[in-house]
């Protein structure tokens, strides 16, 4: 089976795409390197660098390589970004899909999966968030994935499209010399790491007044690992049903309580400020993945301390990220 894996040479996509060539599938990724880096994309996959704003580039694509599958992971992934520059996430993560769709229904590729976000959800009246409660994002990149789940079930209504949406909660790790280097680096793991191994980068939490125990945000955090293994059961679950899925580990963290874990995991005390709150962020998000568990016989295997090792190993081996 061949798989088209956008945005393939990020983060998680180049995790999923790493165990997509070693399950034996075929994987064709297209990246148009803004965000991704070449050296991410495992040898065996082929990679195309083309931008999916390129609505003809991408029907050239498809219809040489006729994928069995998509898998889409590029876009824009920030909360903060998108309180700025609304504009950038509806073209790239709404625009841009459309293209993706429109290219998908004309070549007949009929199965996707789709890289959805906890922040579909917005503030949540109660936690864990299940799959069925309402989608009400808080900021622009929330909204602009919550458009593009509505235009998967559209499109799946007019035609063959059979998807599966994954909303992540928040991802963290490495796996197998594949670890997260977004420029600028905005997520907290990396942020703390970082900030050990370059003295001049002071970490901050992002306010410590928020209706939490502790007063700072509390996350559910899901090791990249785990995240990857959900897509490929998810391309073998796609048949005749659509599937939405939450993908989180159903434990919720502070900022604080993962500042600890690093401490611990790295062995040293970290230094740290208390900023004010980040415009957009919403104060709990914890998953509940009954769903994925009972449906799919998927379960978490690593833990929070397993991300921060992980992390930490990929940061020292590369403290100033990719090469590329
Ligand atoms: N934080 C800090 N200091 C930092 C960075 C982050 O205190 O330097 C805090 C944030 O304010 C937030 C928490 O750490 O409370 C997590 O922030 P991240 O930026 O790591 O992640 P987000 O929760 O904002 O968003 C992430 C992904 C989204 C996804 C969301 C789902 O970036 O794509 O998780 O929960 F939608």
């Amino acid at each position: 089976m061949k798989v088209l894996v956008t945005g393939g040479a990020g983060y998680i996509g180049s995790v999923c795409t790493r165990l997509l060539v070693d399950a034996g599938y075929e994987v064709v990724v297209i990246d148009n390197l803004a965000h991704g880096h070449r050296s991410a994309v495992t040898p065996s996959a082929r990679l195309v660098i083309a931008d999916l704003g390129d609505a003809a580039a991408l029907d050239r694509v498809i219809m040489q390589e006729k994928p069995d599958a998509v898998m889409h992971f590029a876009g824009r992934i920030e909360v903060e970004e998108s309180m700025r520059q609304p504009d950038l996430y509806f073209y790239t993560n709404v625009a841009c899909g459309i293209n993706l769709l429109n290219s998908c229904l004309r070549y007949r590729v009929n199965r996707f999966i789709f890289s959805s976000t906890a922040a579909v959800y917005g503030v949540p009246e109660t936690v864990p968030l299940t799959e069925e409660m309402p989608r009400n994002p808080a900021n622009p990149y929330g909204a602009s994935k919550m458009i593009f789940e509505q235009l998967l079930e559209a499109y799946s209504r007019a035609g063959n499209l059979r998807y599966c949406t994954l909303r992540y909660f928040n991802v963290a790790g490495a796996y197998a010399g594949l670890g997260e280097d977004h420029r600028p680096e905005t997520h907290l793991i990396p942020r703390i790491l970082r900030s050990v191994l370059n003295p001049g980068e002071t970490f901050r939490i992002y306010g410590e007044d928020y209706p939490t125990p502790d007063g700072t945000c509390i996350r559910d955090y899901i090791h990249v690992y785990d995240l990857a293994r959900a897509h490929l059961l998810a391309l073998q679950a796609l048949g005749e049903r659509n599937l939405v899925y939450n993908l989180g580990s159903e434990r919720g963290y502070s900022v604080r309580e993962v500042f600890a874990t690093a401490e611990k995991v790295t062995g040293r005390e970290i230094k740290y400020e208390i900023a004010p709150r980040r415009p957009g962020d919403v104060p709990v998000l914890v998953a509940s993945a009954r769903k994925i568990r009972t449906e799919l016989g998927w379960q978490p295997q690593l833990t929070l301390e397993d991300m921060l090792r992980d992390a930490w190993e990929w940061h020292q081996k590369h403290p100033r990220g990719y090469p590329d």
